[in-house]
């Protein structure tokens, strides 16, 4: 018998303590992410559906690891507005609520977006100063709700094309009765409602330098210029195992917004991988992992960042990347896996501290 192996049966037989202190080597101990993070000035978030919220490890895992919570589908307009005067508030009450009690900063998402427009206003035949009567009304009422309690919104949503225009008609129901109308005042009236949240526009595809975040640049400076009550950008971030950023060119790109005196956020984070994730595969979606958290840590400016889901069985990965997953950083059981350790690591590092 090997002299490591005979001492480590010792240590076992006479200090059974010393096996249960080893099989919880691999769970997460403090200090966990929330904590690693407000060292930085930064905020760790989690997106969360009501569902998850019924689901145990879902309920222990994210409020042990994450301090921000970002209402994934129940503050969209199509789930929130049944009608003129009509609202739905049972489930994002519910979360905002639990998310408090938790000590998580809450995040609102979204006010404006092409892919959540409510049935009824679709089929409502309105014209251009109708609809945004409904969404100064709308944002009015949504926004002064929460007003104090939801610290930040993504006022406008993927309002840009793939080449950095603003869409047309064509894909966004906004575009199409309000031409760009419908752009500015969003802003204007959030602020109204609530003077102290922060406002994004958020956006993917937008995470380095290209056609697209050169567009949201432009867009940015062009309403800062108007006055427009404009405070962050938002990075969506949902990135494929295979094929990661530059992060030289995410730096790049997170320094140009912030020399415009707005904060940055990675809105959505996570990292698909396609099939059964080998460890070599999970392995590089650690690096992955890091090289966003170490922008964030380093660069004054970023002041959160939020995973699109706590864990693996709660991702929207596998419902809409068919073949898919494996996105986050606990798995099926919720056990950490390279990337929480990774992320943890990152966050850790004494000499990036108080940035
Ligand atoms: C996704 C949710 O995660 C899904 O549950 C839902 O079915 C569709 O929307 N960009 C966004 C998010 O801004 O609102 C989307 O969330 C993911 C892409």
């Amino acid at each position: 018998m090997s002299r490591i192996i005979r001492s480590v049966l010792i240590v076992f037989l006479f200090f059974p303590g010393a096996l249960a202190f080893a099989q919880e080597a691999a769970a997460p101990a403090a200090p966990f992410l929330r904590d690693l993070a407000a060292e930085h000035n930064l905020l760790i978030g989690t997106s969360l559906q009501r569902g998850g919220l019924n689901n145990p490890g879902v309920r222990k895992t994210a409020p042990r690891e994450f301090d921000s919570l970002t209402i994934e589908n129940e503050l969209k307009p199509a789930s929130v507005s049944g009608g003129p005067g009509s609202y739905f508030y049972i489930a994002p009450d519910y979360m905002i609520a639990w998310g408090e009690e938790h000590g998580m900063k809450i995040r609102g998402h979204t006010l404006v977006w092409h892919n959540s427009v409510p049935s009824w206003l679709k089929k409502a035949n309105l014209k251009k100063d109708q609809v945004l009567a409904f969404l100064q009304d709308y944002i009015a009422t949504v926004v002064g709700r929460y007003k104090g309690r939801i610290y930040a919104w993504d006022v406008l949503n993927e309002v840009l094309d793939e080449k950095g225009r603003l869409r047309d008609g064509k894909t966004s129901f906004w575009a199409e009765t309000c031409g760009d109308g419908y752009i500015e005042e969003p802003f204007r009236w959030a602020r109204a409602a609530d003077p102290k949240a922060r406002l994004f526009i958020n956006d993917y595809g937008v995470a380095v330098v290209n056609a697209k975040s050169n567009g949201l640049y432009a867009l940015v400076k062009k309403l800062l210029a108007r006055q427009v009550p404009i405070d962050g950008v938002g990075f969506q971030c949902h990135v494929a195992e295979k094929s990661p950023p530059n992060f030289k060119s995410v730096a790049e790109n997170v320094r140009r917004f912030i020399a415009l005196g707005l904060e940055v956020q990675f809105t959505e984070l996570d990292v698909r991988i396609q099939g059964e994730p080998t460890p070599e595969q999970l392995k590089h979606q650690a690096e992955i992992y890091a090289g966003f958290f170490e922008i964030a840590v380093l660069t004054r400016g970023v002041t959160g960042v939020t995973l699109w889901g706590a864990a693996d069985p709660v991702s929207w990965i596998p419902g809409a990347y068919n073949g898919f997953g494996s996105a986050l950083l606990f798995d099926d059981e919720y056990n950490p896996k390279p990337a929480y350790f990774a992320v943890k690591e990152a966050l850790g590092r004494g000499r990036l501290k108080n940035k």
